[in-house]
């Protein structure tokens, strides 16, 4: 069967280790962020270590016109592509005492609006095809409201939850959705933590184990492993215990 991707945020951390793993393992590729020089390096790359298709598209995914119509011409080239994986993404820090609308909003809009209609535009085009894998990059700060980063944790509660409603809606019509939920992945994205994070792991590990739930169609996966076990255990603490704990942990990781 012809293996294509379509994925955002490809230029750096977590989506490049993934466009990379992909490129390995002989994927038709079409990635997708802002930074054209970095996609094009990602490309050349790709290339080198087993991808024959790379198509990149320098794109804010925020720019609904411009975003479809990317997608558009990405599945096109593609041939139909088998897999979606809406991996874009910022964290928006906010501190008690300041306003922190502004990067709310960019986090809401990149985590949430534009992951859906991603999500949501290759969905007619898998239906009509009767196939397909939509991918969506959630993470563990969805659990709980993590201090300091309100946005970010309620933007990626939002992301799992639509991923599961479309998980049970489109079981039946051939569609796979597999939600992936990093924990801590040395990325730029984490570069600006100050304190030390449980269990860092290095975006290769990650990507290899993620590009494997994918091609396993797995609902869920988590990496590190251990954060596996702290998911259910973060979402079952009495609310005392959360702020007691997380007050400290969380907030001095975040700096
Ligand atoms: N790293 C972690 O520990 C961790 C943990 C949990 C979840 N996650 C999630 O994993 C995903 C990837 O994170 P990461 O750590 O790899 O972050 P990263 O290294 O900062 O990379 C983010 C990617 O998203 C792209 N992006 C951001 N805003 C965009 C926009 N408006 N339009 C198009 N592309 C945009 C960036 O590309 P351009 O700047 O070139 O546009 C970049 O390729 C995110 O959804 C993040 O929330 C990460």
């Amino acid at each position: 069967m012809k293996k294509s991707v379509i994925l955002t945020g490809a230029s750096d951390g977590i989506g490049r280790a993934m466009a990379l793993e992909l490129a390995r393992r002989g994927y038709s590729l079409g990635l997708i962020s802002r930074r054209l020089e970095l996609l094009e390096q990602i490309r050349g790359e790709c290339l080198k270590i087993g991808a024959t298709v790379v198509e990149i598209e320098s794109v804010d995914v925020t720019d609904e016109t411009r975003f479809e119509a990317a997608l558009d011409s990405l599945d096109r080239s593609l041939g139909g592509a088998e897999i979606f994986v809406a991996n874009a993404g910022v964290t928006g820090r906010s501190c008690f005492d300041e306003n922190a609308w502004p990067s709310a909003k960019q986090t809401l809009l990149v985590n949430v609006m534009a992951a859906i209609h991603g999500l949501e535009a290759m969905k007619i085009k898998m239906l009509a095809r009767g196939r397909g894998t939509l991918v969506g990059v959630s993470s563990v700060a969805g659990s709980r409201g993590m201090p300091t980063g309100g946005a970010y944790s309620s933007s990626k509660a939002a992301l799992t939850t639509h991923l599961e409603t479309m998980r049970v809606d489109l079981k039946s019509m051939g569609i796979s959705v597999v939600t992936i939920a990093p924990g801590f992945i040395d990325t730029p994205l984490t570069k600006k933590n100050k304190g030390k994070m449980p269990f860092l792991m290095q975006p290769e590990t990650a990507a290899r184990i993620f590009v494997t739930a994918i091609e396993k169609k797995k609902a869920w996966e988590i990496a590190p492993r251990p954060y596996l076990y702290l998911y259910p255990i973060l979402q079952m603490l009495p609310r005392t215990l959360f702020d007691f704990i997380l007050s400290r942990t969380y907030r001095t990781i975040r700096g």
